[in-house]
């Protein structure tokens, strides 16, 4: 999961390459270095830290027009600079940079030591520049080739030659990769992001590929070096640049910038039909009849988008009654997977790279199942190893908490229900009742968001205390659990989600005044018992703060602090109650000093197993 750029052109490489790394900060942030051609050798600077750190260190001028940069999330070697990348063969002649995991780097790293190599970092990925250096006398390329078919593992790589100032060369398998076609200049990046703002024309790099690229042109080849035509794709790269637009932080720009991701994630509305009261997702792939058949819906991912997964299966069962299973995608190939016929596997991934759900979609795909894809970057893996999808146009995400990307796969999640339930049992008036509730969202998150000075005291009263509960009953349960992972995971503060229902089971022990609890609490079904459940943990002095959709006397008399959200139909509020615990957990970071866009440990998009 970190971040790889490559520039070869007309212009000054090195601002190139730090823009790039700027925009992929967000895959890794333990350390960086660039890498270029400077009078003939391959120059070298790289700096453990934040980015800032390496451009401290980028005094001099570089004239060269030539180089490769790389932003890491550290696996094999501890964070310091001398296992940052770019990593350097035993004399200079070829630097790499890697991401990925090489698995048999151990072995590899013995033949070479037993050949007098010396090995300067701890880590996987040095072993492969002294393996293509070891290989340099039959020419780039073919080193690189026969370097490549001794790796076992993972890579998007990218290699720089002392004595070929007129290429470099990329290779995938496992981990992005993509070209970006400018006028007389090339990139080479993980993510196109690395070159929003010099070109949108992009070529999306397979594995087992390997791309050789000159100033003008590349040339992508196989593994039996058979030449691959490659498709030019145009993206839309206008709302990808890396611009705080006034906010103190990426976190708080995107939060607020939901009211207008839902709407987009509606198609701008083109994706509701309010006449017929349906929705229309037109990447599917599937007909409106191939519906009739689907028996059960099997949903997979990871962290914030395997909650989205959780709240969509109360949304799809209600609606469809289509039974949903939600899997965490790390888990499902752990246990072989079942594959039937009229499964319906929806992978949900905001960066469409994270390898574990990769790797579950594989599993899946190779036993014959249908998977779609909803997804958030266009032209990722995960887009093209799908048989069909919905991109959530929730725009570029630069903060490692997803916020605004959680609301749009729910919100298209729904679409997802409303489309099925429609060729089932939901009537046209019911259906025209749901599009109304969609179409009113982005003003009632509008009118949170114009609230969010109370979260920010909110904040205050929490800041102190070392561990959260988050309890909800029914679609509320799920919505804790993805309050609690913002919390945990900018703040840093231990929080759980429980189902309301489950606090006598057990976490009841840890009420205390010490440890406050945050009820999602909304009207209808699940409202008297989440109640009982608030008045549970006041007998025991446990403090609560209420987030809910109505306000009443009760409510009022058991809530220590309550904030409410605009009303709206139940299927539909999760939309509205995660916006306050997203800017609780964004309030009481800030309140307590993290690094809110960076937080320690993390990385926006987890590419590695
Ligand atoms: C959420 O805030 C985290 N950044 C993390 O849990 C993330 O949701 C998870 O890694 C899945 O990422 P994806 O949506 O890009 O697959
Ligand atoms: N395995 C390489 C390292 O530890 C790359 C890590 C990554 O892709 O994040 O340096």
């Amino acid at each position: 999961m970190c971040g790889i750029v490559g520039y070869l052109g007309n212009r000054e490489a090195v601002p190139v390459l730090m823009q790039g790394l700027k925009q992929l900060e967000y895959r890794g942030y333990d350390s960086s270095g660039v890498g270029v051609l400077h009078r003939k050798k391959i120059k070298v600077i790289k700096e453990q830290g934040k980015l800032e750190m390496l451009e401290r260190k980028l005094t001099d001028k570089l004239n060269t027009n030539i180089g490769i940069a790389h932003t890491r999330w550290a696996t094999h070697g501890g964070v310091t600079t001398e296992n940052a990348h770019p990593h350097s063969g035993p004399e200079g002649k070829v630097a790499v940079v890697h991401n990925g995991i090489i698995d048999n780097f151990s072995n590899l790293k013995e033949e070479l030591q037993a050949k007098g190599n010396v090995f300067l970092s701890e880590t996987d990925s040095e072993v492969v520049a002294h393996l293509v250096e070891e290989y340099i006398d039959l020419g780039p390329e073919q080193a690189v080739s026969k370097a490549l078919s001794r790796l076992d593992g993972t890579y998007g790589m990218l290699f720089l030659f002392r004595d070929h100032p007129e290429m470099i060369i990329g290779a995938r398998n496992g981990s992005p990769l993509v070209i970006g076609i400018g006028q007389e200049e090339m990139f080479l990046a993980s993510d196109a992001l690395a070159f929003a703002g010099f070109t949108q024309h992009a070529v999306f790099v397979d594995d087992g590929e390997m791309v050789i690229l000159s100033n003008k042109d590349y040339r992508v080849v196989n593994r039996q070096n058979i030449q691959i035509n490659k498709n030019v794709e145009e993206l839309d790269m206008s709302s990808n640049i890396k611009d705080m637009q006034g906010f103190p932080h990426f976190l708080l720009k995107e939060i607020f910038e939901q009211p207008k991701s839902v709407f987009r994630a509606m198609g701008r509305g083109g994706r509701l039909l309010p006449d017929f009261g349906t929705a229309l997702l037109g990447g599917l792939n599937m007909e409106k009849r191939d519906f009739y058949d689907i028996r059960k819906i099997h949903i997979l991912a990871m962290g914030t988008a395997m909650y989205a997964g959780e709240i969509g299966k109360y949304i799809i069962e209600d609606l469809t009654r289509i039974p949903v299973e939600v899997s965490d995608a790390s888990e499902l190939c752990g246990i072989n997977p079942i594959v039937e016929k009229d499964t319906l596997f929806v992978a949900v991934s905001q960066s469409g790279e994270t390898r574990d759900t990769i790797a579950a979609v594989q599993e899946i795909k190779q036993k014959g199942g249908r998977v779609l894809g909803l997804l958030n970057a266009v032209g990722s893996t995960m887009a093209r190893m799908t048989d069909g999808g919905a991109y959530i146009h929730a725009g570029a995400e630069f903060s490692v908490a997803s916020t605004k990307a959680f609301t749009s796969q729910v919100t298209v999640l729904a679409l997802m229900a409303l489309m099925i339930g429609r060729t089932r049992d939901i009537s046209l008036t019911r259906g025209k009742e749901l599009v109304q509730e969609l179409m009113d969202l982005p003003d009632k998150i509008t009118s949170i968001l114009e609230k969010a000075d109370e979260i920010k005291k909110m904040a205050e009263r929490i800041k102190d205390h070392h561990s959260v509960m988050y309890m909800g009953r029914g679609i509320n349960y799920p919505v804790a659990m993805e309050a609690a992972l913002k919390l945990k995971e900018v703040s840093y503060i231990h929080a759980e989600a429980y189902s309301a229902g489950s606090l006598k089971h057990g976490p009841l022990a840890l009420i205390c005044e010490e440890i406050p609890s945050v009820f999602i609490c909304t009207s209808g079904d699940y409202q008297e018992k989440t109640i009982s459940n608030i008045q549970e943990v006041r007998a025991r002095n446990g403090r609560v703060l209420v987030i809910s959709n109505y306000e009443d006397d009760t409510l009022r008399k058991v809530a220590d602090e309550l904030f409410v959200v605009p009303s709206s139909d139940s299927l539909l509020s999760p939309l509205l109650t995660i916006v306050p615990c997203q800017l609780l957990g964004y309030y009481t970071a800030l309140a307590l000093g993290r690094d809110i866009d960076q937080p320690r440990n993390l990385a926006k998009s987890v590419t590695t197993d």
